[in-house]
């Protein structure tokens, strides 16, 4: 699969394996052959940026097959429809599926940016605002702003900011990841937790926030991966094939959303393959560390 991988360029491709039509899904890393295909990515010379956008393997485009819903709305219109559906819920059934180690998982993100004592914050896809409000503790920052595509989710965000009174720090509005409206560097850090796995388009996710970011500006990124070792790959795999939906069909009454939560990290390029991403989208320094046995990681980037 590899060979042929390498012979055909993305435009010719005669005969495509079961891998091959999941790489052009932008499935990348699905397969049994992960290992084998990880290194090969890490090889891959990448098109530009430009061209990465449109092509289909490397664009890692991922609202081609992983989507919440089956409707004909692009993968962002879903995304926002899905996180609208669930916003009410959410902060619950994050807290009760993840047994609480959420919480910790955020504060250990945020403290990589102690080093750099950011004054202005920009946290994407900010949700119910969790992240930003451990930024604001444990920085202090002098200004957060949180932005997202979902009006249900910041709905939950400005009740929670104006109950503890920090709407003079923690501001949120509407945004894209994918063309934030700020200006080019204007951010000392960005924070993401849970979000750019649900990106339309990864790559220019990641290229605009690297734009609005300033120079030697540090972006921290938190998102679930997938466990290798065995038994914490079976027993994840099983808790967040069966036992998430569960609860979360119980609880939140939207059936496709936490069915859609497993699929999205299945399709999502962690690890290694990540911090290449983000070299070649043009972060430098960039690292990721495994969080509770691989169940999730954090990625760092400087521009
Ligand atoms: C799982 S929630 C995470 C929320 C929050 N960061 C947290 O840690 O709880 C993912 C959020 O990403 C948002 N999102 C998805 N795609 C986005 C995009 N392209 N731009 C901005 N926000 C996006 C969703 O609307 C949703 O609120």
């Amino acid at each position: 699969m590899i060979t042929s991988f390498r012979n055909h360029p993305a435009k010719v491709r005669p005969v495509k394996t079961e891998n091959e039509r999941r790489m052009e899904a932008g499935w990348i890393f699905f397969s049994a052959t992960d290992q084998l295909v990880k290194a090969e990515y890490k090889h891959f010379s990448f098109p530009a940026l430009k061209h990465c956008n449109n092509n289909p393997i490397f664009g890692h485009d991922m609202s081609k097959e992983i989507t919440p819903y089956a409707g004909n709305e692009s993968k962002k219109e879903q995304v926002a429809s899905m996180f609208n559906n669930i916003s009410k819920t959410y902060d619950f059934l994050n807290h009760f599926l993840s047994l609480g180690i959420d919480v910790l998982w955020r504060k250990k993100a945020i403290k990589e940016l102690l080093s750099i004592r950011p004054r202005k914050i920009l946290d994407v896809a900010t949700g119910t605002g969790d992240f930003a409000f451990e930024a604001i503790q444990i920085l202090q920052p002098e200004k957060v702003i949180g932005v997202d595509i979902s009006e249900g989710m910041l709905e939950v965000a400005k009740k929670k900011i104006n109950k503890r009174n920090l709407s003079a720090i923690f501001s949120v509005q509407l945004g894209d990841s994918e063309g934030l409206p700020f200006e080019d560097n204007t951010f000392d850090a960005i924070t993401v937790a849970f979000g750019v796995r649900n990106y339309e388009n990864l790559e220019r996710g990641l290229a605009d926030m690297l734009r609005v970011l300033k120079p030697e500006g540090k972006i921290v990124i938190l998102e679930f991966s997938k466990p290798q070792a065995f038994p914490v790959k079976q027993a994840y795999n099983f808790y967040f094939n069966y036992v998430t939906p569960f609860f979360g069909q119980l609880f939140s009454k939207d059936k496709r959303a936490y069915s859609y939560l497993p699929e999205s990290v299945v399709a999502f390029p962690d690890g290694a393959a990540f911090t290449a991403l983000m070299e070649q989208v043009g972060y430098k320094n960039t690292k990721h560390r495994s969080l509770t046995f691989g169940i999730s990681a954090i990625y760092t980037g400087i521009k």
